[in-house]
């Protein structure tokens, strides 16, 4: 009998040792053992032979949350890596050579954005932005020398949407590897390969964890395109650590029922503060009022676990704002059970300039805010009384 993805993301595990272990195993070993030296000769004459050498080639603990990702996403097949930084950065060094062309949407992550306009230059990579709300800008942008195209749906900060089957449609036509960023919907609320993206990627330190303890990464995608980024990975070194793994494919177990909640905490938070007199304006991809609600609404089972707003006060009263909180933790991670607010204009998106936050939406009042899965009262409260002071 076929199971549904949520059960899978509970049950899909390696296989049971002798000792007859219910919960997974962590394989806590660098390296893996033969009965003979024949047998470790063979092992190393073929890089598509599926036996463990070496915890920086595979490990049985990354294996399961690798295949277990790889259900959820509904792809072939996936390699983790050591943070979703690293999956980024494995997943252009390997697709890209010098002279190649890529087009990223401009609303990425701060690090991406650093990656796309300091270190792929100094390879000879060019890259052209295009804004999200004008994916119809995209075609105008191709090159002969075009090889990915990139972008995040929703994007971080900002929240953007694009219609992921569009984007697809231009990739298919032109020969383009279409590589999203999946990691504020997580699979559980959006699966891009099912609307024709190539590859997928994450940042596993956010709702895959879920908890805010460890770092990871994982591309997932079609078999051929995986097999020269796991040799790029095992030769280069950003491997997973199997602890890591461990972490994460527990955390896979209740990502489904999480992401549930966090939608539903996020959806009556945007909503509440929809009136407040403090606030410019809130944007959570199942508000009406998102530019791209019917998108989201056709891509995305739920709108997420974020929700942004702009304070009328502008900078000054982003931090009254942040400095009134009394719960709602001070930080810049997301995708924890607790409530995190972030200014990103400070913070994760400094390093672009003015103009550049400006294009991405990034207004000097923007507060994001990673809703948790506390008692959504308790959540509306401490932003109420913190905005009361701002
Ligand atoms: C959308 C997105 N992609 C990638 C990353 C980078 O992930 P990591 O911090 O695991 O390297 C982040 C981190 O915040 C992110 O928000």
């Amino acid at each position: 009998m076929a199971q549904r993805r949520e059960t899978k993301a509970i049950r899909i595990q390696t296989s049971r040792t002798a000792e007859m272990e219910h919960s997974t195993p962590l394989f806590l070993t660098s390296s893996f053992m033969y009965n003979s030296a024949e047998e470790m000769a063979s092992a190393f004459a073929d890089d598509t032979l599926d036996i463990n050498i070496y915890s920086r080639f595979s490990n049985p603990t990354v294996d399961e949350f690798v295949i277990k990702m790889c259900a959820l996403e509904g792809a072939e097949d996936g390699v983790a890596t050591g943070t979703g930084m690293a999956a980024i950065f494995a997943t252009f060094m390997t697709f890209l050579s010098k002279g190649d062309h890529i087009i990223s949407a401009s609303a990425v992550f701060g690090s991406t954005h650093t990656i796309l306009t300091k270190y792929l230059p100094k390879w000879g990579i060019e890259h052209s932005y295009f804004n999200m709300n004008n994916p119809e800008s995209i075609e105008a942008l191709i090159k002969p020398n075009t090889k990915m195209l990139y972008l995040e749906s929703p994007s971080n900060p900002g929240l953007d949407i694009i219609d992921i089957a569009f984007v697809s449609s231009i990739c298919k036509k032109h020969n383009i590897l279409f590589v999203i960023d999946n990691c504020f919907a997580t699979p559980a609320a959006q699966q891009p390969i099912q609307y024709g993206a190539d590859l997928v990627l994450h940042s596993a330190t956010k709702f895959i964890d879920g908890q805010g303890r460890v770092l990871g990464g994982v591309i997932v995608g079609r078999k051929d395109f995986i097999q020269p980024l796991y040799l790029f990975i095992r030769n280069t070194g950003p491997s997973m650590s199997p602890f890591n793994a461990w972490v994460l494919t527990k955390s896979l177990e209740t990502l489904f029922i999480r992401m549930d909640k966090h939608a539903d905490n996020a959806l009556k938070l945007a909503n509440a503060l929809q009136n407040d007199p403090k606030v410019n304006h809130v944007k959570y991809p199942f508000l009406e009022s998102h530019p791209r609600y019917h998108i989201a609404k056709k891509q995305m089972s739920n709108g997420g676990g974020l929700i942004t707003f702009e304070l009328k006060g502008g900078l000054a009263s982003g931090v009254k704002f942040l400095n009134a909180l009394h719960m709602i933790s001070v930080t810049n991670n997301l995708g924890d059970s607790r409530s995190i607010a972030s200014h990103p204009a400070s913070t994760t998106h400094s390093k672009l300039s003015e103009e550049e936050r400006q294009e991405v939406g990034i207004t000097p009042g923007l507060i994001r805010i990673s809703v948790g899965l506390e008692h959504s009262d308790d959540i509306l409260e401490d932003i109420e009384q913190a905005l009361v002071k701002c």
